[in-house]
């Protein structure tokens, strides 16, 4: 699975301007400026642009004239400890030394939060300095979860990028109608886009309906509009209503989408039809947890029905991963949690954990994912790093891909 170009330059409205056949990693959208010509974020940049504008000013959804002013003018009091930008910031490094995020800081810093950047910048450039395995088969993975606001979007989208980063071909479904993986993707998904209410309602194929991420050539998003939100009811009528997203996903796989290595379904906080349809097609269940104290509570619920699918609609899915979200080491509950789920479900649940971070929840609202949005943050590195761990898993797993 080495080619490029999975999904065809035939969506409605996106792919228009990116037809090369070499899809070039994260490191080419800097090259390319990013989206609408705002160069990629640096930490330093930002940090610096920061001190020269009054914090009281546009915030992230503010009515700065453009992406790269609202940016700038981000308050930074509120970034947590670790952020790459407040570290640098802090340390007063020069603008010369902006692609340098060591620059200022040395080894025998006495600074905890430059200690922990270190590590953090030496952990990025170890993972970026490796490859990550591609699998054989279209990696399909659900993630899911029906207790709300757990991190199931923030961890689709930025594994999906942190994997396209990486050189795999990735495609992420939005499947719930808030829409909020299509925000962070960038991908329009006003009323009346084309969408994954149109594949499941009107057959539409997957291929005219799925956009090109604007900052990394190898990530495909099919958007959810506000239409999706009566696709639920809508859908009850249908004829192989529980089948509508398998049939979709096939017919994509024997054509423009051949090519792809992960197909990334981002779930709606509940077990009706729309995460059915998506379990019904994926090989794998990604279930990602927050770390608090209701966390295990529906979890019962959420095993069951995928072994309710198992038995009756999909033999091979099974529950592959399990991600530990929003993780503040400093508490005792969270680390209470982690270790209760890890009694559970020791072989699915990463060790990597993805820690609270200021900048993981600040980038949707510049329309990208963390992984481009400050690459350099802990939560980025945690996403990429995490990444790496299910890409591994992919290759030594007993039911690695997908079987289409
Ligand atoms: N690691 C993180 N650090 C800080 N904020 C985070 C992190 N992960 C997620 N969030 C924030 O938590 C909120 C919920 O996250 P997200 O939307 O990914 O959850 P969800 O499970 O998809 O929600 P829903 O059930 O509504 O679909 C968002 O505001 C998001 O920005
Ligand atoms: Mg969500």
């Amino acid at each position: 699975m080495t080619e490029s170009t999975p999904l065809n330059q035939g969506g409605a409205t996106a792919s228009a301007n990116s037809t090369s056949d070499e899809p070039t990693p994260i490191a080419g959208s800097s090259s390319k400026g990013g989206r609408r010509g705002v160069p990629v974020y640096t930490p330093v940049e930002s940090g610096r642009v920061a001190r020269e504008v009054d914090s009281g000013g546009a915030g992230p959804l503010g009515d700065a004239a453009t992406p790269k002013e609202a940016q700038a003018a981000l308050p930074t009091g509120g970034t947590s400890a670790g952020e790459g930008s407040d570290v640098v910031d802090a340390l007063n490094v020069s603008r010369e030394t902006a692609d340098d995020a060591f620059a200022g800081i040395t080894e025998d810093d006495e600074s905890p939060l430059a200690r922990e950047m270190i590590e953090t910048e030496r952990k990025r450039r170890a993972l970026e300095a490796t490859d990550f395995p591609r699998p054989k088969k279209t990696r399909i993975i659900t993630v899911t979860n029906q207790k709300g606001g757990v991190g199931k979007t923030t961890t689709s989208v930025n594994l999906a990028a942190a994997l396209a980063s990486r050189g795999a071909n990735v495609l992420v479904i939005d499947s719930d109608p808030q829409g909020n993986a299509s925000t962070a993707l960038g991908v329009p998904h006003h009323a009346g886009t084309p969408s994954i209410y149109d594949v499941l309602l009107d057959d539409e194929p997957i291929s005219k309906v799925a956009q090109r991420c604007p900052d990394i050539d190898t990530l495909w998003c099919v958007p959810a509009t506000i239409d999706l939100a009566g696709a639920d009811i809508e859908l009850v009528s249908v004829v192989r209503r529980e089948f509508r997203l398998h049939t979709a996903i096939h017919e994509l796989l024997k054509g423009a989408g051949k090519n792809l290595d992960y197909i990334f379904i981002d779930c709606p906080p509940s077990l009706g039809l729309l995460t059915l349809n998506a379990m019904v097609v994926s090989n794998e269940v990604l279930i990602p947890i927050q770390c608090e104290y209701y966390a295990l509570e529906g979890l019962t619920q959420l095993i069951k029905t995928v072994d309710m699918v198992k038995k009756h609609l999909n033999p091979e899915i099974h529950v592959s991963t399990i991600v530990l979200t929003m993780f503040d080491a400093r508490t005792n509950l969270a680390r209470e949690v982690a270790s209760e789920v890890r009694s559970h479900f020791p072989e699915q649940t990463l060790e990597q954990t993805i820690p609270r971070s200021v900048r993981v929840s600040e980038a949707p609202s510049f329309a990208q994912t963390v992984m481009t949005y400050d690459p350099h943050s802990t939560g980025a590195v945690a996403y990429l790093a995490a990444a790496k761990d299910i890409a591994e898993r992919g290759q030594t797993a007993s039911d690695p891909g997908g079987q289409l």
